[in-house]
């Protein structure tokens, strides 16, 4: 059943193409700090092993949430490991092999995804007047922002 909140329908399938690459781009990025969780080798093995692990749960909720406001828009969220490769605008990569490289890695990715985030918050509020998503997108911004601060500070 289609939702009745006062959004066009041409105006819901837009934002939520929009949500459906964040997404991909949220399932990538957690993909990529699990490796990193997994992989990293460094005097300071176990502070980036729990680091890491710390930054992919936090993914993992926010690309939860991504989906589950796909859906609360009347779409259907991306479901499958093709589709967020097809869909993501990150790059996978290398396999990258220092701690530094990795670090770099994942914050040119969060930085990635907090510039085209901001854009869209206007987008979506200012063009597709839906002002849930934009205040929803606010929140995944300083997420990001937040994760993004963590990296950073690694970097001299
Ligand atoms: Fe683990």
């Amino acid at each position: 059943m289609k939702p009745n909140i006062g959004i066009a329908d041409s105006h819901m399938l837009e934002v939520a193409k929009l949500l459906n690459v964040l997404l991909a781009d949220e399932f990538v990025l957690y993909a990529k700090t699990r490796n990193y969780h997994w992989n990293v080798t460094a005097p300071n093995f176990m502070e980036l092993h729990k680091f890491f692990e710390a930054q992919y749960e936090e993914l993992d909720e926010i690309m939860d949430s991504v989906a589950e406001r796909i859906r609360q828009i009347g779409h259907y969220a991306l479901g499958s490991l093709q589709s967020f490769a097809k869909e993501t605008r990150l790059t996978e990569g290398q396999d990258e092999t220092t701690a530094s490289k990795m670090i770099a890695s994942l914050l040119d990715d969060h930085e990635t995804i907090i510039r085209q985030v901001r854009n869209e918050i206007d987008v979506v509020g200012n063009d597709h007047k839906d002002a849930g998503t934009a205040d929803f997108l606010t929140g995944i911004l300083k997420d990001h922002e937040k994760m993004a601060w963590m990296l950073r500070a690694h970097i001299n």
